[in-house]
Order: structure tokens, then C-alpha cells, then sequence
């Protein structure tokens, strides 16, 4: 981990309103726990929706340019849904490059190494393990027309973050390029809430993934039993802001645990929460004016989305201004 990111685990361990950023959760063990989730949890809509939409409306989120495109996924993960978008491009292009980014290296090189085996020649892959700050600012060496896909993850940031970043993407685009990022559309509160049911724990196991990091990673000793595991949505239909699921621990007495390898202490008060996300960003979820809001805050021009049948998921297809 850079020491940029340590800083940054520090602070949020430190805060008055203390939280581990959502990104620690993504080691190796925490994106595999993140696959399962997709590829076994019915009640997870969002991972079907997205599938659905890139089905039926792959030609759409590819712009027709005259000239090859250059892939980009940011937060690849395990690039499944990205295939379609491969597919696509491989079909009408014979070959593709093609950058996945993601701050979960060691996953993000093995996906890199099966793609590989699967595509052969036709696909050249760059991937950059990196966080999105750092790793946007590579891609500024791209030369050619981008295809920039930011699938299932955008909401997981900060409402100020996910303005920043979606700035920051801008800057490396031209006018030919073009970002397509999914979202989740607010929808009741039941229906949010059993998305996130935890029937053999896989859930909880992942958001508190960056405890078991501190554990093994930073030498630190913290008991989750001494802990009770929460999730909670939060609707607002203020265009300016989202509704947001947030996670967090409470203590169930007073705890002190030494984390070493951070030089610092976790002391929390009994019912303290430790929230697993920074700000309201486990999950936003949002209606497609506060999409709008997001996409204009951060200079970019929202020209079409792409909605599944049930009305779970979209697709932003934005351009510079
Ligand atoms: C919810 S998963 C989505 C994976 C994939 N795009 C998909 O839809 O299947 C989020 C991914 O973003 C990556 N990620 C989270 N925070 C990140 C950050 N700050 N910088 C880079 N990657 C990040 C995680 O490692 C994880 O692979």
C-alpha cells in the first residue's frame, strides 16, 4: 500500500466520526468475496441489471467513431461484465487494447492473465494497479479515442469523490471519447434493503474485510465479536445528494486495540460506530436527476442513458462539454 493510502486509512481511523475507506476492503479476499456475492445472490438486483442492459444495448454504449477504440475499465474487478464490451469492440475492431484499473492488484493481474489465455493476439492488456487518482493520471499517456467504462462502483464513493473522479476522467477525455458508468436507481426501501440480506454472511465478510486487514496485515488484534454489524438505507430526494446504504459497527462495551503497523490506537466508546465506507458511501442510490446533477457538477455533458426492464440499473453515457 502507497503511503498516500496509509495516510488516508490513518485519517479515517482517526476521525471524529471514525471509518475505514471503502477501497481497504479490496484485497485479494475481498474481491473474490465480491464475485461470489455477483455470480450467487439472487437478491442482489444490480449485478442482473447491468448484465441485462449490456445485453441488449452493448452497440449503444459504444460510440461509432471512425477510427479504433482504446479500452478503459476503471475498478475492473473481475472484468466479467466487461466482456461484453470486449466482445463488441473485438468483433468490430479485430483487435483491442485495454486498461483495467483497480486498486485490488493481485486479483486485477490474475483477471488480466485469463483474459489474456482467452483472447490471444486480438487483446493487448495494460492493467494498472493503482487507485483511481493515480491511476487516471496514467492513462493521460493514452494516445486515440477511449472507451471508458466505470461499471458498479461509482456509488461506492464519497458524494464529493464521486464528483472529483468523474472530473479527473474528464480531463484525460477528448471529444471523441466517451464514459459510461452504471448506477443504481433508488427503489424501495425493502427492496434495497434485501439486497443487502446476508443469508451465509458473504456480505458482512466483505464490508468488514478491512478489519481482517488491520488484523493481518497492520498487526492489530480487534475482536469483531465485541462488535454488532449493521446496515441502513437512507432515502433523499434532494437533487443535489443521493439516498445511500451505510454499514458500520457498533462496540458493544468500550474496546482499545493497538493497530502497529499504523503507529496508532482504535479506541471507541460503547455503541461507537465504525463506519465501513467514508462518508454516505457504501451504496448511493439514486433517481436520474440526482445522476444528472453529479454529471454536470463535474463538467462532463450527460447524453443518453440506458435503463434494464425493471428499472434497477442505468448506464450514464457521458461526453465532454
Ligand atoms: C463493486 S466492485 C465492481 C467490479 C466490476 N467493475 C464489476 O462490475 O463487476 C468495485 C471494484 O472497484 C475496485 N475499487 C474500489 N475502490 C477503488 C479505488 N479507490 N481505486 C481503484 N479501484 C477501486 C475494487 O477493487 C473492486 O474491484
Amino acid at each position: 500500500m502507497s503511503d498516500e493510502l496509509k495516510r488516508k486509512l490513518v485519517a479515517g481511523l482517526k476521525s471524529n466520526q471514525k471509518y475505514i475507506p471503502f477501497w481497504y476492503k479490496y484485497d485479494e479476499v475481498g474481491s473474490r468475496l465480491q464475485t461470489e456475492i455477483y455470480q450467487i445472490d439472487d437478491d442482489y438486483y444490480l449485478t442482473a441489471s447491468e448484465t441485462w442492459i449490456l445485453q441488449h444495448h452493448v452497440q449503444d454504449i459504444i460510440p461509432n467513431v471512425p477510427n479504433d477504440l482504446t479500452l478503459v475499465d476503471l475498478g475492473s474487478g473481475d472484468c466479467a461484465l466487461t466482456r461484453f464490451v470486449i466482445d463488441e469492440l473485438i468483433e468490430r475492431q479485430n483487435t483491442l487494447t485495454f486498461y483495467p484499473l483497480d486498486i485490488s492488484g493481485e486479483y486485477l493481474f490474475k483477471a488480466a492473465t485469463k483474459l489474456k489465455e482467452e483472447y490471444g493476439d486480438s487483446l493487448t492488456i495494460h492493467p494498472i494497479a493503482s487507485n483511481y487518482k493515480e491511476g487516471i493520471e496514467e492513462l493521460r499517456q493514452i494516445k486515440g479515442t477511449k472507451l471508458i467504462l466505470w461499471i458498479g462502483t461509482i456509488f461506492n464513493l464519497s458524494y464529493d469523490d464521486q464528483i472529483d473522479i468523474l472530473r479527473l476522467i474528464s480531463t484525460v477525455m477528448t471529444d471523441q471519447c466517451r464514459l459510461a458508468f452504471s448506477a443504481d436507481i433508488t427503489l424501495s426501501r425493502h427492496t434495497v434493503l434485501k439486497a443487502y440480506d446476508d443469508d451465509d454472511g458473504c456480505k458482512q465478510r466483505l464490508n468488514v474485510n478491512g478489519i481482517t486487514r488491520l488484523n493481518t496485515e497492520e498487526g492489530s488484534v480487534i475482536d469483531l465479536d465485541k462488535f454488532s454489524y449493521h446496515i441502513d438505507f437512507i432515502r433523499n430526494t434532494n437533487p443535489e445528494f443521493t439516498s445511500y446504504v451505510r454499514s458500520y459497527i457498533e462496540a458493544k462495551e468500550d474496546v482499545q486495540y493497538s493497530i502497529p503497523g499504523l503507529s496508532i490506537d482504535l479506541a471507541m466508546k460503547k455503541g461507537e460506530h465504525l463506519y465501513l465506507h467514508e462518508g454516505t458511501g457504501l451504496s448511493c442510490k439514486y433517481t436520474l436527476e440526482q445522476l444528472q446533477t453529479i454529471v454536470e457538477k463535474a463538467g462532463l455533458r450527460l447524453a443518453g442513458t440506458l435503463i434494464d426492464k425493471e428499472k434497477h440499473a442505468v448506464f450514464c453515457q457521458c461526453v465532454t462539454k
